[in-house]
């Protein structure tokens, strides 16, 4: 008879947004004639830019003819692509990333899943707390962790690094030693962000100790100050322990079309062995790539007018995250994020634990955000908005939330 992977069995019931959706859908069945706005899933809401749609229809009509058709891409993805992302997303900013450590993907979530295949069942794990679940979750998933337990709202054997407004949300380096470190910045969900002194402290660290840093750059694009790295690759010896995840989703509104990409350095070894080479192997054997079509819509991101516009779009989202930002500080809430990331975190009023405030949140403002505590158990007491509504819808929220 055939079994199943027990390891699913220690995933606590249903996934955050599917929780927040039934609430959703009973309020909305309750109250028919209420308008509810969503501040909640970090979708995107604008269109794809007009140079990524051009370059899509482009590619659709190459597919169309048989001197143009192009069938299974390369392993990695095509050259076109990596060496634009070499040059732009890393060299310019003086990293020393070629396009042979570039590896194309449908995007940083399956990445941020997967990479995990080509690491020792044995690796000890540490996530920041709250975390993007899927760091978590896809550990279980294949057998690095003990049980869940409720009460603590975590995973025996994994190392949690807890991130609150006491310690800025950058974690300190966690009392037992990890052999694999997930991190993220700007942060989803805190949108924290972490200095570039402090991001060189967990590279020296992770070289001394030999610990992996998987580091979650998708919100790269959404920094605004000065001197915040974009990339873990600005720091020195970064390339000895680090692997960088980047993703089209939230630059170029990608979400719907997928890709992304992990960066690999050639020189990330352990015990001898290169992980750019393991990687390949595992692309090699279990993927199939990005369509064409869709990496000619990234590659069209780094045309001079694609750059202007997806800019363009960042500061869009940009303005809604300022403006949830100042008119929830102007009205004494606690908050955080929302300057270099599009997410903003605040401490839920009045002593209510994160579900409460969701609940009160949905009835008196009929707006709806996500709890902290989905993310962690050092995420109860927050809250977090995203600004990926339109502006208009974000304008009205915080009048209604103004008005609670
Ligand atoms: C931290 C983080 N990483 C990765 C992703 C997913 O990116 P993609 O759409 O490229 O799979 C998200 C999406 O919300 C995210 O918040």
């Amino acid at each position: 008879m055939f079994t199943i992977n027990e390891n699913y069995l220690k995933l606590p019931g249903s996934y955050l947004f599917s929780d927040i959706a039934r609430r959703i859908a009973a309020y909305q069945e309750a109250n028919p004639d209420k308008e509810i706005l969503r501040l909640g899933i970090g979708d995107v809401t604008q269109p794809l830019a007009p140079a990524i749609i051009e370059a899509l229809h482009g590619a659709v009509e190459e597919m169309a003819h048989a001197d143009t058709f192009h069938g299974y891409a390369p392993d990695r993805g095509y050259d076109f692509l990596r060496t634009v992302i070499a040059k732009k997303d890393f060299q310019k900013r003086g990293c020393s990333i070629e396009a042979d450590e570039i590896f194309i993907s449908d995007g940083a979530k399956c990445d941020s899943g997967n990479i995990q295949e080509i690491l020792g069942m044995d690796n000890k794990i540490a996530v920041c707390d709250p975390v993007y679940p899927v760091y978590v979750d896809t550990n279980v998933m294949a057998g690095r962790t003990g049980q869940y337990d409720p009460k603590t709202q975590s995973f025996d054997g994994m190392i949690y690094m807890p991130c609150t407004a006491e310690n800025n949300f950058v974690p300190e380096f966690p009392k037992e030693k990890p052999d694999v470190i997930y991190l993220c910045f700007p942060n989803n969900p805190t949108g924290g962000t972490i200095t570039k002194p402090q991001l060189q402290e967990w590279v020296d660290y992770a070289n001394k100790n030999g610990i992996l840093i998987i580091y979650d750059a998708a919100y790269e694009a959404y920094i605004t100050e000065e001197d915040l790295p974009h990339s873990i690759y600005e720091c020195e010896g970064a390339k000895t322990c680090a692997i960088e995840l980047r993703s089209f989703s939230k630059n170029a509104g990608f979400t719907g079309v997928r890709l992304g990409f992990a960066v690999v350095p050639k020189e990330l070894k352990a015990g001898g062995v290169s992980l750019n080479d393991l990687w390949a192997r595992r692309h090699g054997t279990k993927y199939n790539g990005a369509p064409y079509i869709v990496q000619k819509a990234g590659a069209a991101v780094y045309t001079e007018a694609g750059q202007a516009q997806v800019k363009e779009q960042v500061a869009y989202y940009m303005r809604n995250a300022h403006t949830i930002y100042r008119e929830l500080k102007a009205a004494g809430y606690s908050v955080y994020g929302g300057v270099n990331a599009p997410y903003v975190w605040l401490k839920t009023p009045g002593n209510q634990t994160s579900w409460e405030f969701f609940d009160t949140l949905l009835k008196e403002a009929n707006v709806v955000g996500t709890p902290g505590s989905g993310f962690g158990a050092h995420g109860e007491g927050y809250f977090r908005l995203s600004a990926f509504g339109t502006y208009e819808n974000t304008k009205k929220a915080m009048e209604r939330i103004l008005k609670m």
